[in-house]
């Protein structure tokens, strides 16, 4: 049988029952999202949390924390290839502006099934659950430099964002994904809003948002070698509109060049800083708007215009 319980028919081939999704797509039939709901379970989860940031021991989740907080009603959901989990989301209840929602701590697929549309559905598959218990509003936080995570976040997923958070885990961690420092995007997503929903549907918001992006001057842009410039802020500011570019992959300009990482780092950091604090909005992300794998760009509005 096959349920649409949130009214939307994006996931033609997704079915579900109260305790199983399972996807059935032609390039893997044997993938299934389920609940993790056994200890084992939720080990292999930690397991996989573990790898994928490369932490030391003491920086994973604590299994006890795991096991309570889903007894308490977070959700824990995983994406088995047959038998192996190559990916889990963890998010759990949340109190947030007044509202009652659910705070995603992790998402995490294994780098051999990247890029497969495995956290998409993991994400969708939550959406699903709050939606179930009258839920309208996830939040998550992302490293903004992550080009890959920006083009889920707002480009598939369509979240907006309002806050930045310099150092949110501290400076660094165990991770190696957290050498340069650990800055985040805080994210909310409004799981019933039109936006959302026309962005599940696959709508084309791509053209407009590189319109809009060709007649901005960035608030940080790349100049010819790859470093970022930050030109005025405060005239920057001052508009309805701005932009923030951002390299197509951090990941190797940290492995090779952290000085110039960390550049991005502070550019990045002060721009998003001196926007939000003005008013703006983060409401897009375009990948690679200068060919193939070039750099990536955030669009901003003043927030009476979102
Ligand atoms: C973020 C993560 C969960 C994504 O999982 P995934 O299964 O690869 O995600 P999907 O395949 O559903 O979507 C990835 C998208 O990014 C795109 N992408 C890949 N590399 C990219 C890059 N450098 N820049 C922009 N987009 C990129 C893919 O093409 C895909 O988009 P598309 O389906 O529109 O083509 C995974 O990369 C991961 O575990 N990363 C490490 C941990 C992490 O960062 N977790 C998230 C914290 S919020």
């Amino acid at each position: 049988m096959r349920i649409s319980p949130c009214g939307i028919n994006s996931r033609p081939d997704v079915y579900w029952t109260p305790k199983t999704l399972v996807r059935i797509p032609a390039s893997k039939p044997n993938l299934v999202i389920r609940e993790l709901d056994s200890i084992p379970d939720l080990l292999r989860a930690l397991h996989l949390e573990k790898d994928v940031w490369g932490l030391h021991d003491a920086d994973v989740t604590p299994l006890t924390t795991a096991i309570a907080s889903r007894a308490a009603g977070a959700f824990w959901l995983g994406a088995f290839d047959d038998a192996d989990l190559v990916g889990i989301a963890y998010a759990f209840p949340s109190l947030h502006n007044g509202r009652f929602g659910f705070h995603s701590h992790l998402l995490a697929v294994r780098p051999s099934h990247r890029g497969t549309g495995i956290g998409y559905r993991l994400k969708l598959v939550q959406r699903d659950r709050a939606l179930a218990l009258g839920v309208g509003e996830i939040t998550w936080t992302f490293d903004p430099l992550r080009s890959r995570n920006a083009h889920l976040n707002f480009g598939r997923l369509g979240v907006i964002s309002d806050k930045y958070i310099a150092d949110f885990y501290g400076p660094q961690t165990s991770s190696p994904l957290h050498v340069n420092s650990t800055d985040r995007l805080w994210v909310t997503w409004q799981l019933g809003s039109r936006r959302v929903g026309q962005r599940l549907q696959g709508g084309e918001f791509r053209p407009e948002a590189l319109d809009a992006l060709k007649h901005l001057e960035p608030l940080v842009r790349f100049n010819g070698d790859s470093r970022p410039v930050l030109p005025d802020v405060a005239t920057a500011v001052s508009r309805q509109r701005v932009a923030i570019e951002i390299p197509g992959d951090i990941g190797c300009i940290e492995q090779e060049n952290l000085p110039l990482a960390r550049e991005w780092r502070v550019a990045t950091r002060t721009a998003f800083t001196a926007a939000l604090e003005s008013g703006f909005i983060v409401k897009e992300f375009c990948r690679t708007i200068r060919g193939h794998q070039g750099p990536g760009a955030y669009l901003l509005e003043k927030a009476a215009e979102v």
